[in-house]
């Protein structure tokens, strides 16, 4: 029997923090003959050792969602018992906005980063929007502040600025429109503008400029996964590895991105991998991913470079079940921030739409 939600919900203090939630089911036979088909999906990734114990969380899990009415939304970068086995929606940032705009429930779980959740409660402001550890951050968020984007202003009167969606909510408000990987070109050109501000990812800018005739201006902002590749390392895999294609992230360094044979979004490396299917490909970009992927094509051998974001991987299944039996960590956006915030989401959908 699931355990009643209103014993397990009872609302924490700081002083009396509710106790980390349990789930209901433990592993045994019955339950074992029941997960088997989930199991089949995920047993090239997932070991015969850890099933046992995902296998009662998951139950758990899903079966909170339906009573909850509540939606899984989990960014490509989650491990794959969470991203095959609990989401309801996965994708890159821009696919995850889009679907917190519609999604029907009355309770979001973000199984991805902060800023991941602050754009789902600015483009849902109704629903209830938790992520199950606040601490799940993003060294590109934290590399600026509304400050910094007001200084921006000041220094380049005129020019618009464009926001990387990986940004606090309160950094979008002072900005024009916000981008993310899989549309940053388009976002930069549809401004009409013969220069733009791209923040806060050097990286990502120094790519749109590569793809533009606009004049684009940058931050000194890096993702830490992506900025520890290098060339010189991909060259060394590519001699170990006869044929191997590699992609990359735009988040990565322009040495890593001139050595690559396709550079796109989370999303757009997936698809590109699905399309093309390379006998042997190397993703250049948070290591789960390669994981989530290898699921759905079997046919493909993925030499693996495992850089790990350790904010990504503050998830897990414990804190995601956490999460809806005790209905935290709620993400709210101040209404003032929210309202600005929400301006440059929406331009950005709208393009994109
Ligand atoms: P995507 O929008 O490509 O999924 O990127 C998000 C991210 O955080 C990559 O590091
Ligand atoms: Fe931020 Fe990089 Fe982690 Fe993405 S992978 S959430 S950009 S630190």
């Amino acid at each position: 029997m699931v355990q009643t939600l209103e014993r397990l919900a009872k609302p924490a203090t700081a002083a009396h923090p509710a106790a980390k939630a349990v789930p209901p089911y433990s592993w045994s036979k019955a339950l074992e003959a029941e997960m088997a088909p989930l199991y089949a999906r995920v047993q090239h990734v997932v070991t015969p050792m850890e099933w046992p114990h995902y296998a009662p969380l998951i139950k758990s899990i899903n079966e909170l969602k339906q009573q909850r009415n509540a939606v899984i939304l989990a960014h490509n970068y989650m491990t794959p018992e969470i991203f095959h086995c609990v989401a309801d929606f996965r994708g890159d940032s821009l696919q995850l906005a889009k679907e917190a705009a519609r999604v029907d429930a009355k309770i979001i779980v973000q199984a991805g980063v902060h800023f991941m959740a602050e754009t789902s409660k600015l483009l849902s402001p109704d629903k209830t929007v938790l992520i199950p550890d606040m601490r799940a951050g993003c060294s590109l968020a934290s590399s600026i502040t509304p400050e910094d984007v007001r200084m921006l202003r000041e220094a380049y009167p005129g020019v618009p600025i464009v926001t990387y969606v990986n940004t606090s909510a309160a950094v979008k408000a002072e900005c024009d429109i916000t981008c993310t990987s899989s549309n940053a070109v388009k976002v930069v050109e549809s401004l009409g503008a013969p220069r733009v501000l791209c923040i806060p990812d050097q990286y990502l800018a120094k790519w749109v400029q590569s793809q533009t005739k606009v004049e684009v201006i940058t931050w000194k902002g890096a993702c830490e996964v992506h900025e520890r590749f290098t060339g010189e390392e991909l060259q060394t895999m590519r001699e170990a590895e006869p044929g191997l294609k590699i992609i990359a992230h735009p988040e990565c360094p322009p040495d890593v991105i001139a050595a690559a044979d396709f550079t796109g979004s989370t999303s757009g490396m997936i698809q590109w991998v699905k399309d093309k299917r390379p006998p042997k490909v190397m993703l250049v970009t948070e290591c789960s991913m390669a994981s989530n992927v290898a699921i759905e094509v079997p046919d493909v051998e993925f030499i693996r470079p495992c850089n790990l974001c350790p904010h990504m991987k503050r998830i897990s299944l414990e804190n995601i079940y956490d999460s809806l039996v005790n209905l935290r960590h709620e993400v709210t956006v101040d209404p003032d921030v929210a309202h600005r915030a929400r301006r440059a989401v929406e331009r950005m959908v709208n393009l994109t739409n």
